[in-house]
């Protein structure tokens, strides 16, 4: 467990980055410190290995006083990665993950090896082994930084900020590994971020810190999003939190509805209404997006199924949350969310009613048990 009591910081030059700071972060949770540029996140974070000491209070891990263990002790349970990934640019990929374990007095050789293992649990190709940083790109360089520190096995790892200099398309991938990887490892994760939309994804637990370094709330994401502590959070979390609120909430009384389907070879001989639509689908039932009756007569002109159809909206794929359900709705060409089973073939149509419906009937149950009826 890592524990800040009433922790200060302020800086020679007289900025108080952190103002009485209490937080117990439970061992293997994974917390996510979120807030606006400056409000000390980077600064709580590197209290706890030792590269900010604080001005006043107490930062424990495990118990023990960080001020009083040996920092290249401390630091051997600490794994850190900082965005870009921070890797030494005149050593290949695969010496970069395996530095701090010959650092520690692993031969090279056994460190080479356990780095492939590392490099594969990130999802890098070991292709990339004799790469140098440089010749990376982003993405991976960052999937090289979380390899590193995952190499140590610390039991510990702070993360400032890994993923902000990447693709919004990339940064998904790498949240999805992070989120499989800790299912796996169950370390004492503390990750710095900007971005809500990550912090709510990530975290077990979201503290949000405020301006001049105060702890504004330290909750589930489910709690911050819906019942927000000070105006800062509300603010904070902004106008979509009820939307957001959605991904906490299970999906699975959403009622599917039968789709009109239609395979490419059935559509020359198809025909539909005006303002009706179809889905095609190919022939293991993959969605390949919409088609009206103006898209059918473009096929019959000779465009192809491609150009004449309409791009589909968000899939819907059975099992998660009612976000991906009223998403999939609301996004849809035809107004009908394409629901689909986890190997991507279509299960059904829903429509943003009957989510809508199912979140009222799932506040009016939660208010019961609230009220004790
Ligand atoms: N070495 C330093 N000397 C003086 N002030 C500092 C020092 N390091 C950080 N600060 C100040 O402390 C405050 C908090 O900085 P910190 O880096 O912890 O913020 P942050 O929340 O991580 O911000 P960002 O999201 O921009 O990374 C800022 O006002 C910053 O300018
Ligand atoms: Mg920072």
């Amino acid at each position: 467990m890592i524990s800040f009591s009433a922790v200060s910081k302020r800086f020679p030059d007289g900025t108080v980055a952190v103002d009485g700071l209490d937080l117990k972060i439970d061992a293997g949770s994974f917390t996510v410190f979120v807030g606006p540029s400056g409000c000390g996140k980077t600064t709580s974070m590197r209290m706890v290995n030792r590269m900010v000491v604080p001005t006043a209070g107490t930062v424990t891990v495990d118990g023990r006083d960080v001020a009083a263990t040996d920092a290249v002790e401390l630091r051997r349970g600490i794994g850190y990665v900082i965005q870009g990934g921070g890797l030494l640019p005149h050593r290949t990929v695969l010496d970069n993950i395996a530095t701090v374990p010959v650092l520690r007095g692993q031969t090279r050789r056994a460190a080479r090896r356990a780095a492939l293992d590392v490099l594969d649990r990130v999802g890098l190709d070991p292709i990339l082994a004799g790469r140098y940083p440089a010749q990376l790109s982003g993405g991976q360089q960052q999937r090289v930084g979380v390899a590193r520190a995952l190499a140590a096995d610390p039991p510990i790892l702070l993360m400032d900020e890994p993923f902000s200099a990447v693709d919004p398309v990339v940064r998904a991938e790498l949240q999805a590994e992070m989120q499989r990887l800790q299912a796996e490892l169950r370390k004492t994760i503390v990750f710095v971020t900007h971005d809500i939309d990550e912090a709510v994804r990530l975290g077990d637990r979201v503290a949000v810190f405020g301006p001049h370094g105060r702890l504004q709330q330290h909750d589930t994401p489910r709690i911050v999003l819906a019942a927000p502590a000070t105006d800062f959070v509300a603010d904070f979390v902004g106008r979509d939190r009820g939307y957001r609120g959605l991904s906490f909430r299970g999906a699975d009384a959403v009622p599917l509805h039968a789709l009109r389907r239609l395979r490419e070879s059935e559509i020359a001989a198809a025909a539909l209404a005006p303002g009706d639509w179809a889905l095609v689908v190919s022939d293991a039932e993959h969605p390949r997006g919409w088609i009206d009756a103006a898209g059918l007569d473009a096929v019959r002109a000779g465009r192809s199924v491609a150009e004449a159809s309409a791009a589909g909206g968000s899939l819907f794929t059975v099992g998660t949350d009612l976000r991906q359900a009223l998403d999939a709705a609301i996004s849809s060409p035809s107004g009908v969310g394409v629901a689909v089973d986890t190997s991507g073939a279509v299960v059904g149509g829903i429509d943003a009613a009957d989510v809508v419906a199912l979140l009222a009937e799932q506040r009016r149950a939660e208010d019961r048990l609230r009220n004790g009826r």
